[in-house]
């Protein structure tokens, strides 16, 4: 049986060939503990060295301000909860936002149990926050801002480096999850001013199971785990050697190819979307605004279809993700598009289309005839 079309990068990626290339001698050969002083462990010791500049160099960080995690969950966890701990003293408010990954948002619920106070930001139809509302709902007490910086469900990009300035300004704290960004557009720690960035792995075809925290200079950060010393004590246990190697790799590959991997991605989206509405015997509703988005990604809704309903008959075809969750007897449209106050309809029929940097302009024609078909036969 033919593989289906796979349009659903921003949930994962693959592996690319030459990151599993890499990592493979680390689980093969190279098993030595990076912290023992036998040469296989220095050997270990030093792919993580390397890696971590391959990390820092793709976000114009320093090496040192970089620690290898678990994804982007868990540096959206030691992020949050482990400046917010530390800072206690300061206070116990956080502005966040209402479109944020649940990495964020469950954190945040989380510390409000525990007594913090949470300021969630509205964000406009197209899902963006507005950096005057972050400044206006500072306090004296406000202890961190954490805003993402692409949203995985529309793309849409939020203003990052506005939002950076004022912190700056008030001597707030600003983590940034940029799990959907990083690899697919230009994403700098000191152009956007940030404090706090986390990276997943398997955005960027690295494998799942790796991430990385971006922890400014001078920072300090309270631990998540406790242990030994690796990762200058803040992410205590031996580490991942092969999946950090891998991620290393897959930064350096991303730096190397950015301009021309978000062309690609930009003319792949634009031909499905371009294709879809040529094709398709009904109104296509854009979720984002695509002069700010990430290139990659087409979240948009077909009128008089429900998005289920498409997605499970293409889906041994085409493969994408869906603006809502389909329970027993009812539909429950995602938290994003709620924010964004997209009516219940639109919201059905909500599909998110996500290109990748193997993404063929055959595959996205023979994605937009199946779709189209399937599209017209349901209106
Ligand atoms: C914006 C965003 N943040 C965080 C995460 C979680 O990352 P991970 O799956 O590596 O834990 C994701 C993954 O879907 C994401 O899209």
């Amino acid at each position: 049986m033919e593989k289906p079309i796979y349009l659903d990068y921003n949930a994962t990626t693959p592996v690319a060939p030459e990151v599993a290339e890499e990592m493979w001698p680390y689980i093969q050969n190279h098993f030595g503990n990076p912290s023992s002083n036998s040469g296989i462990g220095r050997h270990n010791k030093e792919a993580i060295e390397k890696a971590r500049m391959q990390v820092a160099n793709l976000i114009g960080a320093f090496p040192g301000e970089i620690i290898f995690t678990s994804g982007g969950t868990e540096s959206n966890n030691h992020a949050i909860r482990g400046a917010v701990f530390v800072n206690l003293e300061k206070g116990k408010h956080i502005i966040t936002s209402q479109v944020e990954h649940p990495a964020v948002t469950e954190v945040c619920n989380y510390l409000e149990n525990q007594g913090c106070e949470i300021t969630w930001l509205p964000v406009d139809a197209f899902g963006k926050v507005n950096p005057a509302d972050v400044e206006k709902a500072i306090r004296p007490d406000t202890v961190l801002i954490t805003i993402m910086h692409a949203n995985n469900e529309v793309g849409t990009i939020q203003p990052v480096k506005e939002i950076g300035e004022i912190a700056k300004k008030h001597g707030v704290l600003f983590h940034t999850d940029a799990a959907q960004s990083v690899g697919k557009i230009e994403t700098d720690v000191n152009e956007m001013g940030v404090d706090l960035l986390s990276i997943a792995g398997h955005k960027l075809y690295a494998p799942k199971g790796i991430g990385a925290l971006y922890i400014r200079n001078g920072m300090k950060l309270e631990n998540l785990i406790f242990g030994a010393g690796q990762e200058r004590g803040l992410r205590p246990g031996t580490e991942n050697v092969p999946y950090i190697v891998a991620l290393g790799k897959a930064c350096e590959l991303a730096g190397e190819n950015l301009d021309t991997n978000n062309r690609h991605l930009f003319e792949t989206r634009q031909r499905l979307l371009d294709g879809l509405k040529e094709k398709c015997r009904t109104t296509i509703q854009l979720n984002a605004d695509l002069n700010n988005c990430l290139p990659n990604t087409l979240s948009i809704a077909f009128e008089k279809v429900d998005a289920h309903t498409l997605a499970s008959l293409v889906s041994k075809k085409v493969l994408f993700s869906t603006g809502s969750a389909c329970h027993a007897n009812s539909v429950e449209i995602s938290p994003v598009l709620k924010a964004m106050q997209v009516n219940p309809l639109t919201a059905a029929g909500t599909v998110r289309i996500s290109t990748g940097k193997y993404t063929t302009k055959d595959e996205i024609d023979q994605a937009v005839e199946i779709i189209s078909e399937t599209v017209n036969k349901l209106v």
